[in-house]
């Protein structure tokens, strides 16, 4: 179980919040990696911003993590090019990856050491002086739920414990720019729930910048500013997921409470409008498929055919939305 941040808190801000900036912190431009004759990523240009939270979303294979890669130096571009918090990954490797956090999707934890040896190995890697490692790894361990467990080898840990203790060396050298590739696996639903409040916590209230990499459309809806989809390398779309919804999803749920016993006439009616099967349940019926023009015409169809009306409420288009649209009209190719 994950602590307050209050502590974490006090100790980076000294109780003063940070305001978010401008300030572009990652810019690709058109930015290319190949291995053989497959091309992982494609052509990449995008900015992320200070202290902004940014989902990075795709299928199995979309080029995700190896743009991760890219961006942290860990892999030369085949093409194009990166600024990531003003230095080139190519050349200043070292340099960046010491203002940068990276959770990777496997991460190597030394299973023979003790979760609080990890970290202040990590620490040390860092050039963090010993007491403030001392510190900053209780801290941490405490936060992360694992300080009764910090002297016990890691090699006992369940694998939710080893995803948190791998969290917590990612931030240990307090970065500006902190990458999390599936930072939910294996997190069971308390302690992700803590970890969103975290993810937040970090942007909202030490301007921390989150690259986030997703197949969770739900906590990339509830934690991103904006997103990008990612198909093949290349990016399909890239917005606020409202924006996305509004520009993309042209379709949406409609759900009636009526008389119950009028529901095949209500059906009746409906299917004038969409093909899409309806719902029935005890709250009303429940009909996908309708445009939102289309909306005045159904209440009106219904009404003027006796269709006893209570209520009309239609959802707002979601993420998940969005993201199956974007891969029906761009299917991937076998
Ligand atoms: N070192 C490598 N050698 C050869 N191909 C690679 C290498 N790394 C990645 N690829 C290929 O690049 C493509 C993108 O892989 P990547 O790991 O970036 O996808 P991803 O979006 O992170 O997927 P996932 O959601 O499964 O983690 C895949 O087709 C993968 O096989
Ligand atoms: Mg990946």
């Amino acid at each position: 179980m994950l602590y307050t941040y209050q502590y974490l808190h006090s100790q980076s801000l000294n109780g003063v919040s940070k305001s978010h900036t401008n300030e572009v912190v990652i810019q690709t431009d058109a930015l290319t990696r190949t291995f053989g004759t497959h091309t992982a990523v494609d052509n990449l240009t995008l900015e992320v911003n200070a202290g902004e939270i940014f989902g990075f979303l795709g299928h199995n294979g979309a080029g995700k993590t190896t743009t991760v890669r890219l961006l942290n130096g860990l892999l030369e571009p085949t093409q194009g090019h990166a600024r990531v918090l003003g230095l080139d990954p190519v050349t200043q490797g070292p340099q960046l990856r010491q203002r940068t956090g990276v959770l990777t999707e496997t991460p190597s934890l030394d299973d023979r050491m003790t979760a609080y040896e990890n970290l202040a190995v990590y620490a040390a890697i860092y050039g963090l002086p010993r007491p403030i490692a001392r510190t900053r790894a209780n801290e941490l361990l405490t936060i992360f739920g694992l300080a009764e467990r910090m002297h016990d080898r890691v090699a006992g840990y369940s694998k939710g414990m080893k995803q948190r203790l791998a969290l917590a060396r990612a931030l240990v050298h307090q970065p500006d720019l902190i990458f999390l590739d599936e930072p939910a696996a294996g997190l069971d639903p308390v302690v992700t729930r803590q970890l969103h409040e975290l993810i937040l916590h970090l942007s909202r209230d030490e301007g921390k910048t989150i690259f986030l990499c997703t197949h969770n459309l739900d906590e990339a809806q509830k934690l991103c500013q904006r997103v990008a989809v990612l198909q093949k390398g290349r990016v399909l779309a890239l917005g606020t997921p409202s924006q996305l919804a509004r520009d993309l999803v042209s379709e949406i749920r409609l759900t009636l409470e009526i008389d119950l016993s009028q529901a095949d006439l209500a059906a009746e009616l409906l299917a004038r409008f969409t093909s899409k099967p309806l719902v029935l349940e005890a709250s009303g019926l429940t009909v996908a498929g309708i445009v939102r023009e289309q909306i005045p015409d159904v209440i009106t169809a219904l009404v003027s055919a006796g269709v006893r009306l209570y209520r009309v409420n239609h959802d707002a288009p979601t993420l998940e939305d969005v993201y199956f649209t974007l891969h029906t009209a761009a299917p991937e190719a076998a």
